[in-house]
């Protein structure tokens, strides 16, 4: 069961925020269906993120309808008590007591979503939801739409706008709030000790499992309720494969090891790339590689300041990188040729970053109005710039292979950013050091 107190007011807060934005309009957000796996084996459940950020609430079969206007409410639908299922599958709170602990003003069955919903909708100008995820749940916020359409003899009259909730809660998610930014603080924490792990435990003849699983050892260790997202544990040339989740192979004396993983902590997700050497010394080629990736990331995170424009930060990057290419004799050519004809990409074909949240690639927009939008304190991203070098003609030999990423998590603040995933260790010397205990 969990303790959801902490947060009540929080959620509360932000519930409030949505209803002011509603008019006399309906907001109605479900949580994520239980999904089946094999047979009737599930998945790991995970609540719908912009349920839960309203909520707070994990259990599955739950909806929540927020009543916007002069005195806005808040009605949860969740799961009846059931002794015979909580035998099975344990605590359910049931809408008496999810409606004490969670704050909420009332609280029904699931069962009792269909016959209840065309009151709620009833002489509502809009209806907000998230259409186009699921074909079954927009054929039943329709059919509610319907029923109340079918008392318009009784002077009733029916929502004349169906609008994306998502919309209002992109903005507010693209801002954190102090409940928020604690708890990425604590999974930034827990993920850069479980790369600084990692990095103790490789050694040539390991295998890229058994890194994972120190990885997931120090999440679980430290209270993450799972990774959030596949861990990437890369040796060699599999680092050059962006999405790389195989993590079978041994690793090689010699290689580099590239490991992308963060856990989820009570829905909020840390995201962390970081790459070091197999047996603990950076090779003169691997380190010229790396070092340039690190100088595009210092010129990257450099750039991350309130005011600055979504995109300065990766074309920050994407400048030292370019230049580093043609020092290395990957490009030739000039900088300003390789920047405009965009041959960098060969070697760097991602972005530098995304928004950093309850979701790993986060809500919210990154251009408004046809431009990017402005870094504001309170929003996270990531900064990870890239270079990975697949064998090509004209490529020298003593690069072929080394694929390079170096992710963290960047909060923005009123004076500059803040750096939520800075105790995992990414200078060359401090990785040596960190690494040479279990070299012997
Ligand atoms: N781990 C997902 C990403 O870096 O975007
Ligand atoms: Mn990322
Ligand atoms: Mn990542």
């Amino acid at each position: 069961m969990q303790n959801p107190l902490p947060s009540v007011a929080v959620h509360a807060a932000r519930r409030a925020r949505l209803a002011a934005l509603l008019g006399n309009g309906v907001a109605i957000v479900p949580t994520a269906p239980e999904r089946i796996r094999n047979r009737d084996a599930h998945y790991p459940y995970r609540y719908d993120s912009y349920f839960y950020y309203l909520t707070g609430f994990r259990e599955p079969e739950a909806v929540l309808v927020l009543l916007g206007g002069d005195a806005p409410q808040s009605v949860l639908f969740c799961r009846g008590k059931n002794a015979e299922r909580e035998i099975w599958d344990g605590y359910r709170y049931g809408p008496e007591a999810a409606c004490a602990a969670f704050g909420v003003d009332a609280a029904y069955a699931i069962e009792e979503l269909d016959a209840r919903m065309p009151d709620f909708l009833a002489d509502r100008p809009a209806v907000h939801v998230h259409l186009g995820a699921d074909d079954a749940w927009d054929t039943r916020v329709l059919g509610w739409i319907n029923a109340v359409r079918g008392r318009a003899r009784s002077g009733v009259s029916a929502p004349q706008e169906i609008r994306d909730v998502r919309a209002p809660l992109d903005e507010m998610r693209l801002v954190k709030d102090e409940h928020e930014l604690a708890l990425m603080r604590r999974a930034g924490e827990i993920s850069g000790a479980a790369h600084r792990r990692a990095m103790q435990a490789a050694r040539p003849g390991a295998t890229e499992y058994e890194i994972e699983a120190v990885l997931q050892h120090e999440f679980r260790r430290c209270g993450a309720q799972a990774p959030a997202y596949t861990p990437i544990v890369a040796g060699g040339a599999n680092a050059c494969v962006l999405h790389y989740v195989d993590n079978s192979a041994p690793l090689a004396d010699g290689d580099l090891l590239l490991i992308d993983a963060g856990c989820e902590l009570d829905g909020y997700a840390s995201d962390i790339t970081r790459t070091f050497p197999v047996n603990g010394r950076f090779s003169g080629p691997q380190r010229a590689v790396y070092e340039l990736v690190l100088a595009a990331q210092a010129a990257a995170i450099a750039a991350v300041r309130p005011g600055a424009l979504w995109n300065e930060p990766h074309d920050a990057a994407v400048k030292v990188l370019a230049q580093g290419f043609l020092d290395l004799g990957l490009l030739r050519g000039t900088l300003d040729a390789v920047l405009e004809q965009e041959t960098y990409r060969q070697f760097y074909m991602h972005r530098t970053g995304h928004w950093l949240g309850l979701d790993v690639h986060d809500a919210g927009d990154y251009k408004a109005g046809g431009a990017w939008r402005e870094l504001r304190p309170g929003m996270v991203l990531t900064v990870e710039p890239g270079c990975y070098i697949r064998p090509a003609p004209g490529v020298p030999e003593a690069y072929a292979n080394i694929g390079v990423r170096i992710e963290d998590d960047v909060l923005v603040t009123a004076q500059g950013h803040d750096i939520l995933s800075a105790g995992a260790p990414k200078g060359v010397a401090e990785i040596e050091a960190l690494m040479r205990p279990a070299r012997g």
